[in-house]
């Protein structure tokens, strides 16, 4: 038997209950990029605070409120009547591999220090999985995001949605599977003025698989998008529209995934919503390219290349052989 990296890396996961790549310095389990590195401090959540465990909508909503420091723990599946406000300084974490919240999906509204972590989110139809609005320093990680792709465009909404100048946000190691539309970054031309110069994101070891679009779309901000996994992302996955920029490095694609990346206006008619049936034309965005990506046989438009050149902060980067197995042993729930 021939060893690479990746029959180690295969055979040392399911020795250790913790990630073993992070000691190998392979890819990073803790909080990175814009989350840990900013201007206004690192992201931690409840830390410092109580612990508190929930296991039904009314106590979740009451726990989660409120800016004081807590760490919400979540046990098995709530179904939430309405979507609860998340505070400040709040870390909502799931235990085990069961937790599970339907019906409506979670705001985090006006708030600052955020982590929302290990929870399953499926079939929201009041709105996003997430929306992280107006607020500052959130990491979504290890989470699992699912509906139904059949349905067509419309029939729900995103997944994790960030919009109204929210800033300094780090999304990892989640799965996000059989939906339409992804992840928004500024959900609307018109709010130019509060999303330009914010809407600073990090997507890293994110697992992608039967998706329609906004693998992320951003607008007005700065996504650096690395070492993610694309199967199957079927019309297109990272678009950068609106005077947006992206650096994307070292992702992988695979399947039927027809565009992997484009800086062209155009929001597609597989995208949603469009006023037009040729879909709807917005200023195009910027695209760099840092370390390799293996793009597969996906396509890539990169109509004007921008100036985020280079990650203002250091990060592990995997190996781009490392990506595949790395990101499917590692993203989604049950992990951490
Ligand atoms: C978050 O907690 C810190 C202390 O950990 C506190 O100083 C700050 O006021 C809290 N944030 C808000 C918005 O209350
Ligand atoms: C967010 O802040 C704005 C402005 O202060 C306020 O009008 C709005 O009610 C707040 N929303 C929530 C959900 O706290
Ligand atoms: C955004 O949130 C801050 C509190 O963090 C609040 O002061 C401000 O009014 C909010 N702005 C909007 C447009 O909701
Ligand atoms: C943007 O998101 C907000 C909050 O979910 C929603 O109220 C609004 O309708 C969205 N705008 C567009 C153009 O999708
Ligand atoms: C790529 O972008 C150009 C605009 O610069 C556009 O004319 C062309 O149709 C795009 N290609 C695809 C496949 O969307």
């Amino acid at each position: 038997m021939r060893f690479s990296f990746l029959t180690v890396a295969s055979a040392l996961a399911p020795l250790t209950a913790a990630f073993p790549f992070g000691s190998f310095g392979l890819a990073s389990w803790d909080v990175e990029g814009f989350a840990k590195d900013n201007p206004i401090g690192v992201t931690t959540g409840g830390e410092g605070g109580s612990t508190v465990t929930v296991d039904n909508a009314a106590d979740f909503k009451a726990a989660v409120a409120g800016d004081e420091p807590k760490t919400v723990l979540v046990k098995g599946e709530i179904n939430l009547p309405s979507r609860p406000k998340i505070g400040s300084n709040k870390s909502v974490i799931g235990v085990g591999r069961t937790a599970h919240i339907t019906g409506s999906g979670l705001d985090v509204f006006n708030s600052t220090n955020v982590i929302i972590r290990n929870l399953k989110i499926s079939f929201i139809e009041d709105n996003d999985c997430i929306t992280i609005r107006n607020s500052t320093r959130v990491w979504v990680d290890h989470n699992e995001f699912a509906s139904d792709i059949t349905k067509g465009p419309d029939a729900y909404d995103g997944q994790v949605d960030i919009i109204r100048g929210s800033d300094w946000i780090t999304v990892s190691w989640n799965y996000f599977h059989d939906h339409w539309k992804s992840s928004l970054v500024g959900n609307d031309t018109t709010f130019r003025d509060i999303d330009f110069g914010h809407l600073h994101v990090t997507y890293h070891h994110n697992y992608w698989r039967n998706e329609g679009t906004r693998g992320p779309a951003g607008r007005f901000g700065h996504q650096h998008v690395y070492n993610n996994l694309y199967v199957d992302f079927l019309y297109q996955a990272i678009h950068s529209r609106s005077d947006n920029q992206v650096l994307v490095e070292g992702n992988v694609f695979r399947g039927k995934t027809r565009e992997a990346l484009s800086t062209y206006g155009l929001v597609i008619p597989d995208d949603s919503p469009n006023t037009c049936t040729c879909g709807d034309e917005e200023l195009d965005g910027y695209a760099n390219l840092g370390a390799k990506n293996d793009w597969g046989k996906a396509t890539v438009n990169i109509t004007q290349v921008g100036n985020f050149r280079k990650a203002p902060y250091k990060f592990k980067l995997t190996p781009l052989p490392l990506v595949e197995p790395i990101v499917k042993l590692g993203a989604g729930v049950g992990k951490i």
